[in-house]
Protein backbone atom coordinates (compact mmCIF):
# COMPACT_ATOMS: atom_id res chain seq x y z
CA UNK A 1 0.00 0.00 0.00
CA UNK A 2 0.97 3.47 -0.92
CA UNK A 3 2.64 5.90 1.90
CA UNK A 4 0.16 9.06 1.68
CA UNK A 5 1.84 12.25 0.28
CA UNK A 6 3.42 14.58 2.62
CA UNK A 7 0.59 16.88 2.92
CA UNK A 8 -1.60 14.20 3.98
CA UNK A 9 0.91 12.85 5.89
CA UNK A 10 1.39 15.75 7.98
CA UNK A 11 -2.22 16.32 8.71
CA UNK A 12 -2.97 12.64 9.67
CA UNK A 13 0.58 12.94 11.87
CA UNK A 14 -1.56 15.45 13.62
CA UNK A 15 -4.45 13.86 13.96
CA UNK A 16 -2.28 10.81 15.17
CA UNK A 17 -1.09 12.70 18.40
CA UNK A 18 -4.58 13.06 19.78
CA UNK A 19 -4.96 9.37 18.59
CA UNK A 20 -1.56 8.04 20.99
CA UNK A 21 -2.99 10.44 24.00
CA UNK A 22 -6.58 8.51 23.83
CA UNK A 23 -4.39 5.22 24.02
CA UNK A 24 -2.14 6.27 27.05
CA UNK A 25 -5.79 7.51 28.69
CA UNK A 26 -7.16 4.30 28.31
CA UNK A 27 -4.43 2.86 29.50
CA UNK A 28 -4.10 4.68 32.67
CA UNK A 29 -7.30 4.44 33.42
CA UNK A 30 -7.70 0.65 33.19
CA UNK A 31 -4.27 0.36 35.49
CA UNK A 32 -5.92 2.53 37.93
CA UNK A 33 -8.74 0.41 38.86
CA UNK A 34 -5.55 -1.70 40.13
CA UNK A 35 -3.66 1.09 41.93
CA UNK A 36 -2.61 0.24 45.29
CA UNK A 37 -3.97 -3.00 44.83
CA UNK A 38 -0.58 -4.80 45.16
CA UNK A 39 -1.01 -7.08 42.56
CA UNK A 40 1.62 -6.47 39.93
CA UNK A 41 0.43 -9.10 37.19
CA UNK A 42 -3.16 -7.79 37.53
CA UNK A 43 -2.07 -4.47 36.47
CA UNK A 44 0.17 -5.02 34.41
CA UNK A 45 -2.23 -7.35 32.34
CA UNK A 46 -5.25 -5.02 32.40
CA UNK A 47 -2.96 -2.16 30.82
CA UNK A 48 -1.41 -4.11 28.49
CA UNK A 49 -4.73 -5.44 27.05
CA UNK A 50 -6.11 -2.58 27.08
CA UNK A 51 -3.43 -0.74 25.16
CA UNK A 52 -3.31 -3.58 22.56
CA UNK A 53 -6.93 -2.89 22.49
CA UNK A 54 -6.49 0.89 21.76
CA UNK A 55 -4.07 1.06 19.23
CA UNK A 56 -4.95 -2.17 17.56
CA UNK A 57 -7.56 0.99 16.50
CA UNK A 58 -5.90 3.20 15.28
CA UNK A 59 -4.94 4.30 11.44
CA UNK A 60 -1.58 2.62 11.19
CA UNK A 61 0.30 -0.30 10.34
CA UNK A 62 2.44 -0.19 13.56
CA UNK A 63 5.63 -2.65 14.20
CA UNK A 64 5.85 -3.07 17.85
CA UNK A 65 9.87 -2.30 18.40
CA UNK A 66 9.88 -1.57 22.16
CA UNK A 67 7.51 -3.92 24.17
CA UNK A 68 6.31 -6.15 26.68
CA UNK A 69 9.37 -8.74 25.94
CA UNK A 70 9.97 -11.34 22.94
CA UNK A 71 7.65 -13.03 21.34
CA UNK A 72 8.18 -16.09 23.69
CA UNK A 73 7.44 -13.80 27.02
CA UNK A 74 4.43 -12.14 26.18
CA UNK A 75 1.15 -12.72 24.74
CA UNK A 76 0.45 -9.31 23.26
CA UNK A 77 2.28 -6.03 22.61
CA UNK A 78 5.54 -8.55 22.31
CA UNK A 79 8.91 -7.09 20.00
CA UNK A 80 8.01 -7.50 16.51
CA UNK A 81 4.14 -7.80 16.38
CA UNK A 82 2.20 -5.79 14.06
CA UNK A 83 -0.60 -3.52 15.47
CA UNK A 84 -3.16 -1.29 13.76
CA UNK A 85 -6.34 -1.06 11.38
CA UNK A 86 -6.22 -1.56 8.03
CA UNK A 87 -7.10 1.57 5.86
CA UNK A 88 -6.56 3.54 3.01
CA UNK A 89 -4.23 5.86 5.10
CA UNK A 90 -2.04 3.18 6.79
CA UNK A 91 0.79 4.85 7.99
CA UNK A 92 3.57 2.90 8.37
CA UNK A 93 5.03 3.59 11.75
CA UNK A 94 6.93 1.91 14.63
CA UNK A 95 5.83 1.46 18.33
CA UNK A 96 7.43 1.70 21.32
CA UNK A 97 4.91 0.76 24.42
CA UNK A 98 5.00 0.99 28.05
CA UNK A 99 1.73 -0.02 29.26
CA UNK A 100 2.58 0.73 32.69
CA UNK A 101 5.88 2.58 34.06
CA UNK A 102 6.43 2.06 37.00
CA UNK A 103 3.91 -1.11 38.00
CA UNK A 104 5.79 -1.32 41.19
CA UNK A 105 4.86 1.72 42.49
CA UNK A 106 1.27 1.34 40.86
CA UNK A 107 0.71 -2.11 42.80
CA UNK A 108 1.62 0.03 45.96
CA UNK A 109 -0.31 4.12 45.06
CA UNK A 110 3.28 5.25 44.99
CA UNK A 111 3.55 8.48 43.08
CA UNK A 112 5.18 8.44 39.52
CA UNK A 113 3.56 5.36 37.96
CA UNK A 114 2.38 6.27 33.98
CA UNK A 115 1.20 4.95 30.81
CA UNK A 116 3.59 5.40 27.89
CA UNK A 117 3.52 4.91 24.52
CA UNK A 118 5.64 6.71 21.08
CA UNK A 119 5.09 6.17 17.59
CA UNK A 120 8.51 7.05 15.11
CA UNK A 121 8.37 6.68 11.32
CA UNK A 122 9.10 3.01 10.33
CA UNK A 123 12.89 1.66 11.26
CA UNK A 124 13.69 5.05 13.30
CA UNK A 125 13.42 3.46 16.99
CA UNK A 126 16.96 1.22 18.52
CA UNK A 127 15.57 -1.99 18.83
CA UNK A 128 16.52 -3.11 21.91
CA UNK A 129 16.10 -6.33 24.29
CA UNK A 130 14.56 -6.25 27.85
CA UNK A 131 17.73 -5.74 29.44
CA UNK A 132 19.82 -2.71 30.98
CA UNK A 133 21.01 0.25 29.49
CA UNK A 134 24.01 2.51 31.37
CA UNK A 135 22.14 6.15 31.14
CA UNK A 136 22.95 9.92 31.38
CA UNK A 137 21.10 12.72 30.57
CA UNK A 138 20.56 16.51 30.88
CA UNK A 139 18.45 19.16 30.04
CA UNK A 140 18.33 21.31 26.87
CA UNK A 141 20.75 24.90 26.57
CA UNK A 142 24.18 22.95 26.48
CA UNK A 143 26.93 22.61 24.32
CA UNK A 144 26.74 18.55 22.58
CA UNK A 145 28.96 16.78 23.65
CA UNK A 146 29.15 17.82 27.57
CA UNK A 147 28.03 14.51 29.13
CA UNK A 148 30.09 11.62 28.31
CA UNK A 149 29.23 8.16 29.95
CA UNK A 150 32.62 6.94 29.37
CA UNK A 151 33.92 9.42 31.48
CA UNK A 152 33.44 9.48 35.37
CA UNK A 153 29.92 10.97 37.40
CA UNK A 154 32.73 13.45 38.72
CA UNK A 155 33.84 14.40 35.26
CA UNK A 156 30.23 15.00 34.12
CA UNK A 157 29.19 16.90 37.30
CA UNK A 158 32.09 19.18 37.01
CA UNK A 159 31.48 20.06 33.17
CA UNK A 160 27.78 20.06 33.47
CA UNK A 161 28.18 22.50 36.58
CA UNK A 162 31.03 24.80 34.37
CA UNK A 163 28.54 25.05 31.98
CA UNK A 164 25.42 25.79 34.10
CA UNK A 165 28.22 28.64 35.87
CA UNK A 166 27.07 27.36 39.40
CA UNK A 167 29.88 25.15 42.00
CA UNK A 168 28.73 21.36 41.94
CA UNK A 169 26.63 21.40 45.07
CA UNK A 170 23.80 23.57 43.48
CA UNK A 171 23.17 20.46 41.48
CA UNK A 172 20.98 17.66 42.05
CA UNK A 173 20.94 14.45 40.25
CA UNK A 174 18.27 11.57 39.67
CA UNK A 175 19.25 7.87 40.40
CA UNK A 176 17.26 4.99 40.77
CA UNK A 177 17.82 3.60 44.35
CA UNK A 178 19.25 0.13 43.75
CA UNK A 179 22.37 -1.69 45.42
CA UNK A 180 23.82 -1.74 41.84
CA UNK A 181 24.31 1.99 42.08
CA UNK A 182 26.00 1.98 45.53
CA UNK A 183 29.78 3.23 43.97
CA UNK A 184 27.63 5.75 41.99
CA UNK A 185 25.74 7.42 44.30
CA UNK A 186 28.71 7.89 46.64
CA UNK A 187 30.95 9.14 44.42
CA UNK A 188 27.96 11.81 43.24
CA UNK A 189 27.47 12.69 47.64
CA UNK A 190 31.61 12.77 47.29
CA UNK A 191 31.33 15.38 44.33
CA UNK A 192 28.91 17.64 46.50
CA UNK A 193 26.14 17.08 44.39
CA UNK A 194 22.46 16.29 45.88
CA UNK A 195 20.66 13.09 44.88
CA UNK A 196 17.08 12.78 44.40
CA UNK A 197 16.70 9.09 44.90
CA UNK A 198 13.35 7.01 42.99
CA UNK A 199 12.55 3.66 43.57
CA UNK A 200 11.22 2.88 39.93
CA UNK A 201 10.42 4.69 37.01
CA UNK A 202 13.60 6.06 34.98
CA UNK A 203 11.51 7.46 31.92
CA UNK A 204 9.81 10.50 34.56
CA UNK A 205 13.69 10.21 36.19
CA UNK A 206 15.16 11.40 32.97
CA UNK A 207 11.98 13.55 31.62
CA UNK A 208 12.78 15.54 34.90
CA UNK A 209 16.06 17.19 33.52
CA UNK A 210 14.33 18.93 31.23
CA UNK A 211 12.91 21.36 32.82
CA UNK A 212 15.29 21.80 35.86
CA UNK A 213 13.69 24.68 37.11
CA UNK A 214 10.30 23.17 37.58
CA UNK A 215 11.86 19.57 38.57
CA UNK A 216 14.58 20.60 40.76
CA UNK A 217 16.45 17.64 38.75
CA UNK A 218 19.84 18.94 36.59
CA UNK A 219 21.26 15.45 35.99
CA UNK A 220 20.37 11.58 35.29
CA UNK A 221 22.73 9.12 35.52
CA UNK A 222 22.42 5.52 36.24
CA UNK A 223 21.30 1.63 35.23
CA UNK A 224 17.72 0.79 34.14
CA UNK A 225 15.99 -1.19 31.48
CA UNK A 226 17.08 -0.23 27.80
CA UNK A 227 13.71 -0.28 26.71
CA UNK A 228 12.79 2.45 28.74
CA UNK A 229 16.28 4.20 27.80
CA UNK A 230 14.54 4.61 24.23
CA UNK A 231 11.37 5.90 25.70
CA UNK A 232 12.96 8.79 27.05
CA UNK A 233 15.33 9.19 24.49
CA UNK A 234 11.85 9.86 22.45
CA UNK A 235 10.84 12.27 25.10
CA UNK A 236 14.14 14.28 24.99
CA UNK A 237 14.03 14.14 21.27
CA UNK A 238 10.84 16.05 21.62
CA UNK A 239 11.71 18.38 25.38
CA UNK A 240 15.24 19.31 24.20
CA UNK A 241 18.02 17.74 25.61
CA UNK A 242 20.85 15.42 25.56
CA UNK A 243 21.16 11.52 26.42
CA UNK A 244 23.40 8.98 26.25
CA UNK A 245 23.27 5.06 26.69
CA UNK A 246 25.17 1.63 26.77
CA UNK A 247 23.54 -1.45 26.49
CA UNK A 248 24.76 -3.83 29.29
CA UNK A 249 24.63 -7.17 28.17
CA UNK A 250 25.71 -9.70 31.00
CA UNK A 251 25.92 -12.64 30.35
CA UNK A 252 26.07 -14.74 27.13
CA UNK A 253 22.53 -15.26 27.02
CA UNK A 254 21.68 -11.29 27.22
CA UNK A 255 24.39 -11.42 24.39
CA UNK A 256 22.91 -13.28 22.02
CA UNK A 257 19.47 -11.15 22.82
CA UNK A 258 21.20 -8.25 21.53
CA UNK A 259 22.16 -9.43 18.35
CA UNK A 260 19.48 -11.14 17.57
CA UNK A 261 17.87 -7.21 17.64
CA UNK A 262 20.75 -6.33 15.10
CA UNK A 263 23.29 -4.93 18.04
CA UNK A 264 26.63 -5.56 16.30
CA UNK A 265 28.46 -3.61 18.84
CA UNK A 266 27.62 -3.85 22.48
CA UNK A 267 30.24 -1.23 23.85
CA UNK A 268 28.97 1.16 21.43
CA UNK A 269 27.33 4.84 23.26
CA UNK A 270 23.89 5.55 21.74
CA UNK A 271 23.30 9.52 21.40
CA UNK A 272 19.33 10.26 21.55
CA UNK A 273 19.70 10.57 17.40
CA UNK A 274 20.92 6.88 17.80
CA UNK A 275 18.47 5.87 19.61
CA UNK A 276 15.10 7.04 18.16
CA UNK A 277 15.33 9.96 14.52
CA UNK A 278 13.15 11.06 12.53
CA UNK A 279 9.62 12.80 13.39
CA UNK A 280 8.11 11.22 16.06
CA UNK A 281 5.38 11.46 18.74
CA UNK A 282 5.33 10.65 22.78
CA UNK A 283 2.50 10.43 24.92
CA UNK A 284 2.18 9.77 28.85
CA UNK A 285 -0.66 9.84 31.33
CA UNK A 286 -0.51 9.53 34.60
CA UNK A 287 -1.69 6.86 36.86
CA UNK A 288 -0.34 7.97 40.23
CA UNK A 289 -0.03 11.49 41.26
CA UNK A 290 3.42 12.23 40.10
CA UNK A 291 5.85 15.31 40.15
CA UNK A 292 5.03 15.27 36.29
CA UNK A 293 1.38 14.39 35.89
CA UNK A 294 -1.35 13.74 38.14
CA UNK A 295 -2.83 10.31 38.37
CA UNK A 296 -6.50 9.27 37.10
CA UNK A 297 -8.90 10.49 39.31
CA UNK A 298 -12.52 8.76 39.47
CA UNK A 299 -15.02 10.84 40.58
CA UNK A 300 -19.09 10.22 40.46
CA UNK A 301 -19.70 11.97 36.88
CA UNK A 302 -16.21 11.49 35.29
CA UNK A 303 -12.87 9.90 35.25
CA UNK A 304 -10.30 12.78 35.34
CA UNK A 305 -7.02 12.34 33.68
CA UNK A 306 -3.67 14.34 32.91
CA UNK A 307 -0.97 13.84 30.08
CA UNK A 308 1.36 15.23 28.25
CA UNK A 309 2.00 14.39 23.95
CA UNK A 310 4.94 15.88 22.33
CA UNK A 311 5.92 15.67 18.72
CA UNK A 312 9.75 15.72 17.49
CA UNK A 313 9.95 17.71 14.29
CA UNK A 314 8.15 20.91 16.04
CA UNK A 315 8.98 19.99 19.74
CA UNK A 316 5.15 20.99 20.60
CA UNK A 317 4.69 19.96 24.01
CA UNK A 318 0.81 20.05 24.92
CA UNK A 319 0.21 19.47 28.78
CA UNK A 320 -4.10 17.72 28.87
CA UNK A 321 -6.04 17.34 31.28
CA UNK A 322 -9.22 15.20 30.25
CA UNK A 323 -12.70 15.39 31.43
CA UNK A 324 -14.25 11.46 30.53
CA UNK A 325 -17.83 12.55 31.28
CA UNK A 326 -18.66 9.00 29.16
CA UNK A 327 -17.17 6.83 31.51
CA UNK A 328 -18.79 3.69 29.74
CA UNK A 329 -16.48 3.95 27.41
CA UNK A 330 -14.01 2.31 29.76
CA UNK A 331 -15.88 -0.23 30.47
P1 LIG B 1 8.53 -1.73 35.28
O1 LIG B 1 7.39 -0.81 35.23
O2 LIG B 1 8.63 -2.59 34.06
O3 LIG B 1 8.51 -2.50 36.56
O4 LIG B 1 9.86 -0.85 35.26
C1 LIG B 1 10.14 0.04 36.30
C2 LIG B 1 11.59 0.43 36.28
O5 LIG B 1 11.89 1.20 37.43
C3 LIG B 1 12.03 1.21 35.05
O6 LIG B 1 11.67 2.55 35.06
C4 LIG B 1 13.51 1.01 35.07
O7 LIG B 1 14.12 1.24 33.83
C5 LIG B 1 13.62 -0.44 35.50
O8 LIG B 1 12.43 -0.72 36.26
C6 LIG B 1 14.82 -0.73 36.37
O9 LIG B 1 14.92 -2.10 36.55
P2 LIG B 1 15.17 -2.77 37.98
O10 LIG B 1 13.89 -2.68 38.76
O11 LIG B 1 15.53 -4.18 37.63
O12 LIG B 1 16.26 -2.04 38.64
Amino acid sequence: MDVPDQTARSELDRALALDIVRVTEATAVAAARWRGRGDEAAADEAAATTMYRAIARLPIEGVVVVGEGEESESPILYIGETLGAASETDVKVDLAVDPIEGTTLCAKALPNSMSVFAVAERGHFLKVPAIYMDKVAIGPGYPDGLINLNVGPTENLKAFADAKGVPVNELSVCILDRPRHGQLIEEVRNAGAALRLIGDGDIAGVIHVSDPVETGIDMYMGTGGAPEGVLAAAALACMGGQMQGRLIASNAEQQARARASGITNLDRTYAIADMVSGDLSFAATGITNGSLLGGVRFTKEAILTQSVVMRASTHTIRWIKTTHADVSKFD
